[in-house]
């Protein structure tokens, strides 16, 4: 626990016993879920954590608390890791008032079954007086539940964000942030990027020198440079030049194939290259590299009349985060009846992308034809 800004305290925790985040996300880092209290004449808890990691929170809680009991917990986001815990802090403080909007209360009824003794239900905009501290509700549907709503302090001039600006990773790992809150972001609100720019049409005018998010460290510094970063992954737009190469092979041909690309990139001199095999490579990272890049190539065999399985779903992954704004090269292979370009273009065919020709069609393995095709797709790769 640690005083963030003056009367705002840190009393979240660190989860290292998680292996997947939403039952899916790789975290080798753990993950941390974040939790805020606000002491003032009023006393606010800001969202509950991961019901494991209960004991741990209810101790920060009251060692910030003292003999003091809190008026209220604002819950501002429904999901599970921030929201299992609100049964248990009502037990210990039954008298404590809940703070959220109708949704929220419609969410907690589901989840718990219970009945809220006290609770004030905000519309947008409201604002809950804790003294000299006030937080003003900025609502922001699908960032990243329907019921989310954020909270602006005037007086600290903190911005309490709910999920956005979080990332994988405890607290206590050494880790790079943006290449952790790219992939979270991406994987997880990189659907809603729309409204994620409604949020930021909101919060314009407010002037934010802290953002306290629901996971990863607190942003008390360069929050440009944040801001920035959600700015470019919200819009869809790349945030560098460069080829994202994501394979699959079977018996190493069509990997052959995106090996011989590589080197005729880095004979022209491009390096601003990174190749995937999707089989061995955990989706959501290469999700979100092919997002951070300009290109992206797809090398797959043609397999029961479509593209490999886990091309299937690295399709189906960057189609659901609506990935567009990119130019995009195709390998496809087949013994007999390729049919890779066709599927890749369909399954793509709502999103915004921009194909490259020639595509290059290999029959079973690189011969001099399909060479002279990864040549010419090269050049147009690097113009
Ligand atoms: Fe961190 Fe959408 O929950």
């Amino acid at each position: 626990m640690m005083e963030i800004i003056k009367d705002i305290y840190y009393v979240g925790v660190d989860d290292h016993q998680i292996d997947l985040f939403e039952g899916q996300y790789r975290v080798p880092n753990g993950m941390s879920y974040n939790s805020y209290v606000i002491m003032d004449d009023k006393i606010a808890i800001l969202d509950t954590v991961d019901f494991k990691c209960k004991d741990e929170w209810l101790n920060n809680i009251r060692s910030i608390l003292k003999d003091k009991l809190p008026d209220y917990l604002v819950v501002q986001h429904m999901e599970s890791d921030h929201s299992a815990n609100i049964m248990s802090l009502l037990e210990i403080y039954p008298d404590i008032t809940i703070v959220g909007n109708a949704l929220t209360f419609k969410m907690i009824n589901q989840f718990f079954d219970v009945k809220i003794k006290n609770k004030i239900v905000v519309k947008e905009y409201d604002i809950l007086n804790l003294g000299s501290h006030k937080l003003n509700f900025v609502f922001a549907p699908m960032v990243h539940w329907p019921e989310v709503m954020m909270s602006y302090d005037e007086k600290s001039k903190a911005f309490f964000s709910a999920d956005a600006f979080g990332k994988f990773g405890a607290l206590d790992c050494k880790d790079d942030w943006v290449t952790e809150a790219r992939r979270y972001y991406i994987g997880i609100v990189g659907k809603y990027g729309r409204q994620v720019q409604d949020l930021f049409k909101k919060i314009s005018s407010l002037e934010v020198e802290t953002i306290l998010p629901l996971h990863g460290p607190m942003i008390l510094h360069d929050i440009k440079k944040f801001i920035n970063y959600y700015n470019i992954w919200s819009s869809y737009k790349p945030e560098k030049d460069g080829i994202v190469i994501a394979y699959c092979s079977i018996y190493g041909h069509t990997k052959a194939a995106v090996h011989r690309l590589v080197k005729e990139l880095i004979s022209q001199g491009y390096t601003e290259v990174s190749c995937y095999d999707l089989a061995r490579t955990d989706l959501s990272l290469v999700v979100s590299e092919a997002f951070k890049y300009s290109k992206l190539v797809l090398a797959t065999p043609t397999y029961n009349s479509g593209v490999f399985p886990f091309m299937q779903d690295f399709l189906t992954r960057l189609k659901e985060r609506n990935f567009k704004n990119r130019t995009i090269g195709i390998i496809e292979n087949g013994s007999w009846a390729p049919l890779a370009n066709k599927v890749i273009r369909l399954e793509l065919a709502d999103n915004d992308l921009n194909y490259l020709e020639p595509v290059v069609t290999i029959n079973s393995k690189l011969n001099e034809a399909s060479e002279a095709l990864i040549r010419s797709l090269c050049m147009e790769l690097i113009k």
